[in-house]
């Protein structure tokens, strides 16, 4: 049984000696190589895999220590906007401390899995009639009226709790990766690994990927009515703008679009090459690397390792999954015609 993120990494996390450990053993995820991406790109790479956490994204490293801050300091309710699964992940947390939840996702916006996970768990879930940028703007203002925690990426505990993907990564290297390639949203991930690496002694390139019809860092200006099949990543006004951008520069990387063809593509890839189901905002991470290279600036050495976040199990988004796949094929029960099925052509 993995160990609970917040026991691993004690000392670094920013915890009250009496607060309650809200776990479930979230953390310490698999780092896996991936030869069918590697030598299309001319570098290691390897997949860091997130959609291994308990509530099958990496919130759940920032939920642990955003509830167990929350529950000891005597909250009663949780509260997010969220693309889903920040959703998943606040709800699960809540249930598990006993607190309330409540989270604001996109009406029609979010992927099946994270709406019943969300429901399950208890929480009310509410679907606004507008996009993530509203929704997040709505859930700031109620908690500033309400006795009630905001656990989304705005929350500082929840950066802490992220940037521990960052620490588990360098052990399992002997040291940071020369690249990350990483999906970007509101950009509070980004900004987590960086404070993780930031951390430790050696910090790699950041390569960051929006969806192109969600893709206000690169175009420099916030989307009204961002747009992507990745509907993880449908953000125009990321909260975590600046400092996103401050990484970016001081890490020597840069941040890109990728078209929506590109991101299905590097999916089914993941699926069907490497044996990894992530949903679309995760292939994010791979289709930026298969689109854009491995450029670094001219006074660097390219990057010869580098890991793709992959931010979220495939399992959320059934949807987007069988809208792209082959058909099934049925069939008869008689040996003959499964035969045929199974073998023929
Ligand atoms: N990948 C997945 C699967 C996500 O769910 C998110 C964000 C991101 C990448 C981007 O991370 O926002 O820190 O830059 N999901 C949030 C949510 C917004 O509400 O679940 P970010």
């Amino acid at each position: 049984m993995p160990i609970p993120l917040i026991e691993r990494y004690r000392d670094r996390l920013p915890l009250e000696p009496g607060d309650p450990i809200v776990t479930l053993c979230e953390g310490s995820t698999p780092l896996i190589e991936a030869p069918v991406i590697s030598e299309r790109v001319g570098a290691r790479v390897l997949l860091k895999l997130e959609g291994a956490n308990p509530s099958g994204s990496f919130k759940d490293r920032g939920m642990t220590v955003a509830v167990s801050r929350a529950a000891g300091a005597g909250a009663e309710a949780v509260i997010c906007a969220s693309t889903g699964n920040t959703a998943a992940s606040a709800a699960a947390y809540a249930a598990r401390a006993g607190l309330r939840g409540v989270v604001i996702v996109p009406e029609g916006k979010i992927a099946i899995g994270k709406l019943a996970q969300a429901l399950m768990h208890g929480a009310r879930v509410i679907a606004l009639r507008g996009n993530f940028d509203q929704a997040l703007e709505i859930v700031r203002a109620l908690a500033d009226r309400h006795p009630v925690e905001l656990v989304n990426s705005v929350n500082q505990y929840r950066i802490e709790g992220q940037k521990t993907a960052a620490f588990e990564v360098a052990e399992e290297l002997g040291e940071a990766p020369d690249a990350l390639a990483i999906p970007v949203g509101n950009a509070g991930n980004v900004t987590a690994w960086w404070r993780g690496f930031g951390e430790l002694s050696r910090a790699p390139m950041l390569y960051g990927f929006q969806a192109e019809g969600a893709a206000p860092l690169v175009r420099g200006v916030p989307v009204p009515e961002p747009e992507t099949v990745a509907s993880a990543i449908r953000i125009g006004n990321p909260a975590r703008w600046e400092e996103a951008m401050a990484a970016f520069t001081s890490s020597r990387g840069r941040v890109e679009a990728v078209s929506d063809g590109q991101i299905l593509d590097a999916y089914r890839l993941l699926a069907s090459r490497e044996g990894v189901f992530c949903e679309p905002a995760s292939a994010a991470s791979v289709a930026g690397i298969l689109a854009h290279g491995l450029a670094a600036p001219p006074d660097h050495p390219p990057p010869e390792t580098v890991v793709c976040v992959l931010t979220g199990h495939g399992l959320k988004d059934p949807d987007t999954a069988l809208g792209k796949a082959p058909a099934v094929i049925g069939c008869e029960a008689e040996l003959e015609a499964v035969e045929r099925a199974a073998f023929a052509g």
